[in-house]
């Protein structure tokens, strides 16, 4: 009996001096179907994986996995829904991979079914550990497609409909006063591809509203809309405004093709002022987005209105963004003690000998632009690599509400008091600082980002200068003058490039098609900017 103790104590101290622990970033994933994802997972503190057993699984999977890792190389024994989709990756651009035990699963072409949660196993001889990432996936849809239809009591009956959502989108009506405007049903249905289709219909009359927008988001904010405006119809007998509807649709499919043809010549427009006024929200385009250089709403008092919204992967011009730059310096009266600003305003890093505690990002290393801005768009650019070195992992590029005093934690950091910013954590992804967060992976990093504020729309743009890419837009409501926001992140330098900027003037409001057509219809397509 004693013996048995004995065994049994030697072989827990045996396990307890090999235990190993591996770790996995606390939030979920977010991705869009289609997309490459990396699910982060490592042996913390580091060791070799390289003789070791890695296996992702997912639920009760064990023996099927979605990848195994063991005797030096991949088996061939993976689930059949990831098959040659799946492999192992680097966490990010520093890390030594498996020899540094880094076990972080790629996943490829990524599909609905892959929403949930993966395991991350690691095995030794003696001991093993496992943690869960959770991988939310979400699919942007179609643009509402409105079709209206006159009733006898003089009011319209006006259905919208869009599909290919992933998770169950929401679907609200507006009024052109930002009134909510309430549905006469609706409806959602799951096609094969597990995908959400929604429509919706609600009748109102023109004292109710002129101009009906409907929006279908996610929970994440991202979010497509269509309006419609009503006027010219309810006068007109049903045949001819279904006549004219359906000549608006073929207008605007003949515009999208060539909007198309000329998108890198294209900006786009996020035109939904009305959502953006009662929550902050983000829209993440990687995929499948538009990029949008945001120009003033124009009104939508007359003709019928419809936006498109372009589902291919859309570049920027650049070009067109520096039409709005401005030079930057940081504002040397108030850094943060531990940063150091070179005598040009234009790099910051922290001081040599500052020592970081903790594993958190260090939100207090701020630096701000010496320049205010309370009205119009201004844009400026980022450097993030330096000579010969891979791009920086840690870093906060942003605006503030000006006067803010010095960053103390991340919980301070919200929009409502004043900050609006993206973050690049390391391991940990990039991220939003706003309400409903957006997480995401961007590989290879930026090497130079491209930041729009555009004040009065109420919006923060992200590009990827390198690329001409959109990557992002924060929409809030600024208030005050805000202030260019820097945190260099510790071990290296941020600059502030001068952009060139272009001789032409900086108006480029014109809208690409407008007023005309008979009988007060008109359409418009709110991707301005076609020079
Ligand atoms: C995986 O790739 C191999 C070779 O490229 C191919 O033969 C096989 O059909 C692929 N399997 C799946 C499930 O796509
Ligand atoms: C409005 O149209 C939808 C179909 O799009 C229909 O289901 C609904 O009954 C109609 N409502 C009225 C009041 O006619
Ligand atoms: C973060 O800052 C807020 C407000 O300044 C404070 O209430 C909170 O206790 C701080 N949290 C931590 C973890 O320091
Ligand atoms: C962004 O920029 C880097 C280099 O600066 C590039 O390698 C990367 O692929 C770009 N694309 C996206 C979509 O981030
Ligand atoms: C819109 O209509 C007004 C008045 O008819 C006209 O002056 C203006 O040039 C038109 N705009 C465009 C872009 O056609």
């Amino acid at each position: 009996m004693l013996s048995i103790i004995i065994v049994l104590l030697v072989n827990l101290l045996i396990e307890t001096s090999v235990s190993l622990t591996v770790k996995v970033p606390g939030d979920p994933v977010v991705s869009h179907v289609g997309s490459t994802m990396i699910l982060p997972c490592w042996i913390s503190p580091p060791e070799s994986a390289e003789a070791l057993e890695i296996r992702w699984y997912r639920h009760n999977q064990f023996s099927n996995p979605v990848l195994l890792y063991n005797h030096g190389k991949i088996q061939d024994v993976q689930e059949e829904s990831h098959r040659n989709r799946s492999s192992l990756t680097l966490r990010s651009d520093q890390s030594g991979g498996l020899k540094d035990g880094d076990v972080s699963l790629r996943l490829e072409k990524l599909r609905v079914q892959d929403d949930g949660s993966f395991r991350c196993y690691v095995s030794g001889e003696n001991s093993y550990s496992s943690e869960e990432v959770v991988l939310k996936i979400t699919a942007l849809g179609s643009s509402p497609v409105l079709s209206p239809k006159p009733l006898d009591d003089g009011r319209v009956n006006i259905s919208c409909g869009s599909s290919g959502w992933y998770p169950e989108p929401s679907i609200t009506w507006t009024s052109d006063e930002g009134r909510t405007l309430h549905p006469g049903g609706t409806s959602h249905s799951r096609g094969a591809d597990k995908m959400f289709s929604v429509h919706s219909w609600t009748a109102v009359s023109l004292s109710d509203a002129q101009l009906v927008s409907c929006s279908v988001s996610l929970r994440s904010g991202e979010l497509k809309e269509g309006r419609l405006n009503i006027q010219g119809i309810v006068s007109s007998g049903p045949w001819k405004a279904l006549f004219l509807t359906f000549l608006i649709c073929a207008l605007l499919g003949s515009v999208g093709f060539i909007l198309y043809k000329y998108r890198e010549k294209l900006t786009g427009k996020k035109p939904v002022k009305e959502i953006c006024d009662e929550e902050t929200m983000e829209r993440l385009s990687k995929e499948e987005t538009n990029t949008e250089e945001p120009k003033k709403e124009p009104d939508c008092e007359e003709g019928t209105q419809q936006k498109l919204r372009k589902e291919v992967v859309e570049d920027v011009n650049i070009e067109e963004l520096r039409k709005h730059a401005v030079e930057i310096t940081i504002n040397r009266e108030i850094i943060h003690p531990d940063l150091m600003v070179t005598k040009d305003c234009k790099n910051m890093r922290d001081q040599p000998e500052y020592h970081h505690i903790g594993e958190e990002f260090p939100f207090q290393l701020c630096a701000f632009g010496a320049q205010s801005f309370s009205s119009g768009r201004h844009y400026w650019e980022v450097e993030l690599v330096q000579m010969n070195t891979s791009p920086k992992n840690f870093w906060i590029i942003g605006v503030m509400k000006d006067g803010n005093s010095l960053l103390k934690n991340r919980s301070a950091l919200t929009p409502s008091a004043g900050f609006w910013f993206l973050c690049s954590d390391g391991p940990y992804g990039f991220y939003t600082n706003t309400d409903s967060s957006i997480r995401f992976s961007l590989t290879p990093r930026p090497e130079r980002l491209g930041v729009l504020l555009d004040y009065d729309d109420g919006q923060l743009s992200f590009y990827n200068v390198t690329e001409n890419k959109h990557l992002l837009t924060i929409s809030s409501r600024f208030s005050g003058s805000v202030v260019p926001l820097f945190n260099p992140g510790i071990r290296s330098l941020i600059t502030i490039l001068d952009c060139p900027k272009p001789v032409e003037p900086a108006e480029s409001s014109q809208p690409l098609l407008s007023n005309n057509s008979d009988s007060g219809l008109t359409n418009e397509v709110k991707s301005e900017g076609l020079i």
